[in-house]
């Protein structure tokens, strides 16, 4: 089958990531996917003309309503994936909510990522009830088997011979709401009493403007290092070197830097905040913190407890195993297409 695939595809951002995955799973069962970003369309008849140059015979949009007002309407066989503003943002304007209960009519399928959006999403649209499916995103790592940590240690000058060297990493695009510099402060003063502890902000400059307070905020403080954005593999890598993940975020959504460090065998400390606190358990798949002295408070009790360290690791890894099975979502979204073709039978 020839697929279109709208999706908001900004760089960075998890929708990006998942609209990527689901369209190799796609593929991988056969089917042509035609993934376009949903922002270069401004009206139905642009996507009806891609349609029929593309000889699309059925759609898939990642965000209801920025994607599926645009799938909709076109005589196809659609589903639609639900995105976080749509059921955070967009779901509270009435309008819009209009727009998407429309597109649900019509959708063969929805899916969700999270029990308690599908609880949402039945709420706002009862008519949707029955067509919702809950998948959560699959995870994969692929750690670069030739990258080198002691370039990298070299390269974000930490000290190697220091004893018992322990990195932590926190991997965010540099923007305001990923709060990066959160922890700065309080992990300087810290690696003044143990100089063998550092902590690593591994991320693209999202924020230009941002990125320089970073920068010039980063510059001053000891213990503290920026490196550049880095290939996804490589990242994966130094993940599997560090000593830990740090989130301190205070954006919405789900962190793919939290599932992946989970996945790749590290503990994770992040702040409580709801989307972190509905994947990390504290004590058991993770720590959570609520201030930076908690932190490093946390952190102490992990790099002087390798029991607890094993312990986490052992149960993030399970969890990931059982909630983000990336073959689990493989055969669900193969699966759902299977609802276009018999329409297109009949
Ligand atoms: C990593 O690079 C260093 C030189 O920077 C080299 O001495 C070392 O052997 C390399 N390690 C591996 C595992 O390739
Ligand atoms: C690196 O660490 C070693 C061992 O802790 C210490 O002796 C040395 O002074 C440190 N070097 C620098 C440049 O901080
Ligand atoms: C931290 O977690 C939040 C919520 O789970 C997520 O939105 C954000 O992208 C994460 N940030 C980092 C730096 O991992």
């Amino acid at each position: 089958m020839r697929i279109l695939f709208l999706a908001v595809l900004r760089p960075h951002t998890g929708n990006a990531v998942t609209a990527e995955r689901v369209r190799v799973h796609l593929e991988a069962a056969g089917h042509v996917c035609i993934l376009k970003d949903a922002f270069d369309f401004e009206s139905p008849s642009e996507i009806a003309n891609l349609i029929e140059a593309e000889k699309c015979e059925a759609a898939l949009a990642l965000h209801l309503y920025r994607g599926g007002r645009l799938v909709q309407g076109h005589g196809i066989p659609f589903g639609i994936i639900f995105g976080g503003t749509d059921l955070n943002e967009d779901v509270n304007r009435e309008e819009k909510s209009k727009v998407m209960g429309k597109v649900l009519e019509e959708a063969r399928f929805a899916v969700a990522f999270t029990e308690s959006m599908k609880e949402m999403a039945q709420r706002q649209w009862p008519h949707a009830k029955g067509k919702i499916y809950v998948q959560s995103q699959g995870i994969t790592t692929t750690p670069n088997a030739a990258f080198n940590w002691s370039t990298f240690l070299q390269r974000a000058e930490i000290n190697q011979s220091a004893d018992n060297l322990h990195v932590f990493l926190l991997v965010c695009g540099l923007r305001q709401v990923k709060d990066p510099l959160y922890l700065v402060d309080a992990f300087s003063e810290w690696h003044q009493e143990e100089p063998n502890i550092y902590l690593v902000i591994v991320g693209p400059e999202v924020d230009p403007v941002f990125t320089k307070e970073v920068k010039a905020k980063v510059e001053r403080a000891p213990g503290v290092r920026l490196m550049r954005e880095m290939p996804q593999a490589d990242l994966h890598a130094a993940v599997k070197n560090c000593f830990a993940v740090v989130n301190s975020s205070v954006s919405e959504g789900m962190s793919a830097a939290i599932l992946e460090a989970m996945d790749l065998e590290v503990p994770v400390l992040a702040r409580n905040i709801p989307g972190n606190a509905a994947v990390v358990k504290h004590g058991v798949t993770g720590l959570l913190f609520s201030d930076p002295q908690e932190f490093v408070q946390l952190a102490k009790r992990l790099v002087s407890d390798p029991a607890l360290e094993r312990e986490i690791v052992a149960n993030g890894k399970e969890y990931i195993r059982t909630h983000h099975s990336w073959q689990v979502e493989r055969d669900t979204y193969q699966r759902l297409l299977r609802k276009f073709e018999g329409s297109l039978e009949a």
